[in-house]
């Protein structure tokens, strides 16, 4: 069992990360392999849009996307984890979803099948602000990011109101909440 976290924040330790390193220690509790992607580190070009995907289902730009596809494949469960930023998710976030037209391309363009069907995926979000809309744009870019890679959008934890350095510790059960969801995520695959 293997869970895939993505980290889209470029403040390392911070919120995002933090929620995210609690999920990926509930997932590990659960006897879970983690791995967690902080995708600020690495080099990730936006999509192009060459659509070279659309022949082969392989995208054109060589950079570090080589070694994430994969990863995004075998994984039996993912998570990923952002801050809003202007009501979507982090540029760094959002560029690696852009680049998995790729795997679209695969079911959708070359009508292949995805390997490893039933899996699972998980959203974690903050944001400075209480607005009740929110997350919808994000919610809706992860989805749509889930059916591409072959995942199904099974849980979120979304937190609103915090917006400095490691806030996210002040908030009584959010590093709890975000255990709990690395847990069942790691379950998913047991039932
Ligand atoms: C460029 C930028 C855009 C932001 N846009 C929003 C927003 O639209 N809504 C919101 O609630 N918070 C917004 N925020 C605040 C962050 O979501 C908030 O600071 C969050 O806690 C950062 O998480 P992190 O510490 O994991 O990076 C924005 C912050 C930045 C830097």
């Amino acid at each position: 069992m293997k869970v895939l976290g993505i980290m889209g924040s470029p403040r390392i330790k911070s919120n995002t990360d933090l929620l995210l390193d609690e999920a990926l220690k509930g997932a590990k509790n659960e006897g879970a392999e983690v791995e967690k992607i902080v995708v600020d580190k690495l080099k990730i070009a936006p999509c192009k849009e060459y659509l070279g995907c659309f022949k082969d289902g392989n995208c054109v730009i060589r950079d570090d996307m080589d070694e994430i596809y994969p990863k995004l494949l075998e994984a039996d469960a993912v998570i990923i984890a952002s801050p809003m930023f202007f009501y979507g998710l982090s540029a760094q976030a959002k560029a690696l979803i852009d680049r998995c037209q790729a795997l679209w391309a695969r079911k959708y363009v070359l009508k292949q099948s995805l390997p490893n069907g039933g899996r699972k995926g998980a959203f974690i979000a903050v944001g400075a602000t209480k607005g009740k809309r929110l997350f919808e744009g994000a919610i809706l870019t992860v989805k749509y990011f889930f059916e591409a890679i072959g995942v199904e959008y099974a849980d979120e934890l979304l937190v609103r109101g915090v917006d400095a350095r490691g806030e996210i510790k002040e908030r009584p059960t959010a590093l709890a909440d975000a255990f709990e969801l690395g847990k069942r995520m790691a379950q998913a695959k047991k039932a």
